[in-house]
């Protein structure tokens, strides 16, 4: 049952987080007990998840900063299941990945997420279209139908008619839009992108931003994003900071709250539109 989020898809302000209590409705779609990740090499340890609890409603934009190296690449991985906890349990719509059985977190891994990478990870041969129709490829859907279905995609992430360029002829921003379109190909309720933005300069980071919250609203995403950017992660419902182990909510949001959401509501009222 989706939950009826209380704002306007084609305002790309962010709602309060309040939108998204138990009061209005909380509709969980995704949650983490417990979760720790300790890596071993040689005799030393790390441990950059330690008993991490969390919890996104649907339909929520979560945003995750932390200094690099602090985890959020690995959080992801583990909520994508591509990598597994050393404890700890993650629900997805109320099943616990590890109850799965390998056929179903394959599911879960190529319909349920879409991932965008911190290096996208585009094939530089191929072209927009076929890198994007790479998970329908896979899933076995006939070459005709998931090119289609690809081109429609490059159109939605502003792409439009690029579909037989080679990838690796793209610009940077163009790529991540690539990336983009190709993690939304098999319909995902979840989003993740790790560092989406990363690589980007300040004005394409804008844009991919913009683009992303506002496929994250159109197409009724569920979305957790890691980023540098605090002001960029200000447009999220929530931002969470993740260092030592640690998820903790972060303070200055709220502080700052009516400021950077004033702030995101011109940005986003004065955001030009997607080139085509
Ligand atoms: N496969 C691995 N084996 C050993 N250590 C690892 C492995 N993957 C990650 N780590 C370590 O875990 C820690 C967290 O790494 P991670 O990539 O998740 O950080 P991050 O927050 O994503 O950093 P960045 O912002 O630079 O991307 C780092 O100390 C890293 O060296
Ligand atoms: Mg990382």
């Amino acid at each position: 049952m989706l939950q009826q989020a209380n704002f306007d898809a084609n305002n790309p302000a962010p709602p309060s987080a309040a939108n998204f209590s138990p009061a209005n409705g909380y509709a969980e779609l995704l949650r983490v007990e417990g979760l720790r990740k300790t890596f071993r090499s040689g005799s030393a340890e790390i441990t950059p998840l330690d008993n991490i609890n969390f919890s996104i409603a649907r339909e929520e934009m979560v945003a995750i900063v932390g200094p690099s190296g602090a985890g959020k690449s690995t959080f992801l991985h583990s909520l994508a299941a591509l990598d597994t906890p050393t404890s700890g349990t993650i629900y997805f719509e109320r099943n616990s990945l590890e109850a799965l059985a390998e056929h179903e977190l394959a599911e879960y891994r190529n319909h349920s997420v879409g991932f965008v990478w911190q290096r996208h990870h585009l094939l530089p041969d191929f072209t927009s279209a076929e890198n994007v129709a790479m998970p329908l490829l896979i899933s076995g859907v006939a070459r005709e139908t998931a090119l289609r279905s690809a081109g429609e995609w490059l159109g939605e992430v502003g792409l439009g008619g690029r579909d037989n360029q080679r990838a690796g002829e793209l610009s940077g921003g163009e790529q991540q839009r690539v990336a983009i379109a190709r993690a939304l190909v098999n319909r995902p309720k979840l989003l993740l992108a790790d560092e989406p933005t990363g690589d980007l300069d300040e004005r394409n980071a804008e844009l991919i931003f913009d683009l992303m919250r506002r496929l994250h609203l159109a197409h009724r995403l569920t979305s957790i994003l890691a980023t540098h950017n605090l002001s960029l992660a200000q447009r999220a419902n929530r931002v969470l900071h993740l260092e030592h182990g640690r998820l903790t909510q972060v303070e200055e949001a709220a502080a700052t709250r009516s400021q950077s959401g004033a702030q995101a509501a011109e940005a986003g009222a004065n955001a030009p539109k997607e080139r085509g």
